[in-house]
């Protein structure tokens, strides 16, 4: 049994854009990741662009939105793009987790249900982004057996601007213990 299945979560759904409202709920109750990444708080554009913003040369379809529910709505949710940069790499564009429940392994939890998913569509790797000044969560990610590829930036994001250190995960063995 899973930590979500322990807390009475429920999850993963797949969301559609007709869940923006719930996500700018969630987006409300983590205003610290905002702040750090774009001085402000989200908006319900945000909300809306989480199911949108994928890379030119790839569509909407081919990401996938996924969010647990918890007592007070959205708990956590993950967007993982399939075939990014490459066919096999599958790049997770967004995770996140409700500020009050962090640290208790649902971020852990809810990685490891996406990186089955992913592997069981034909993903060999994961990449992802994290931001410079985010040391927490790249220090999740190293946790998880991320690796770094290279630095990006600096990129725009509203008020501010940052480098990004993009990781890896090359798939096919069991996570870290
Ligand atoms: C990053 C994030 C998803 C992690 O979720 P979480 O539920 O807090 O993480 P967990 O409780 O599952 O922690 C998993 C592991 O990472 C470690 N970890 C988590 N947060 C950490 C932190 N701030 N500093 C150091 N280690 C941390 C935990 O110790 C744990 O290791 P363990 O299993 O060996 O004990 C969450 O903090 C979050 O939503 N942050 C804001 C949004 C964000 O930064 N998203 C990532 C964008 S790239």
């Amino acid at each position: 049994m899973s930590f979500l299945d322990a807390a009475s979560s429920e999850g993963p759904f797949v969301l559609t854009e007709h869940d923006a409202v719930d996500v700018l709920d969630l987006y409300a109750r983590c205003i610290d990741y905002f702040m750090l990444q774009d001085g402000e708080p989200a908006t319900l554009a945000d909300a809306i662009e989480l199911f949108w913003d994928v890379p030119e040369e790839k569509s909407a379809v081919d990401q996938t939105v996924m969010g647990w529910r918890g007592e007070n709505g959205l708990m956590a949710v993950g967007a993982i793009l399939r075939d990014y940069p490459s066919n096999g790499v599958w790049y997770l564009g967004f995770m996140i987790v409700d500020a009050a429940a962090r640290g208790k392994g649902i971020g852990r939890s809810i990685y490891d249900v996406i990186e089955r998913w992913a592997v069981d569509r034909g993903a060999q790797e994961i990449r992802l982004a994290v931001l410079e000044v985010n040391g927490a969560a790249e220090r999740f990610w190293r946790s998880l057996g991320y690796r770094e590829l290279r630095r990006v930036g600096p990129d725009t994001f509203k008020a501010r601007s940052h480098h990004r250190v993009e990781l890896c995960r090359l798939l096919g063995g069991n996570l870290p213990a």
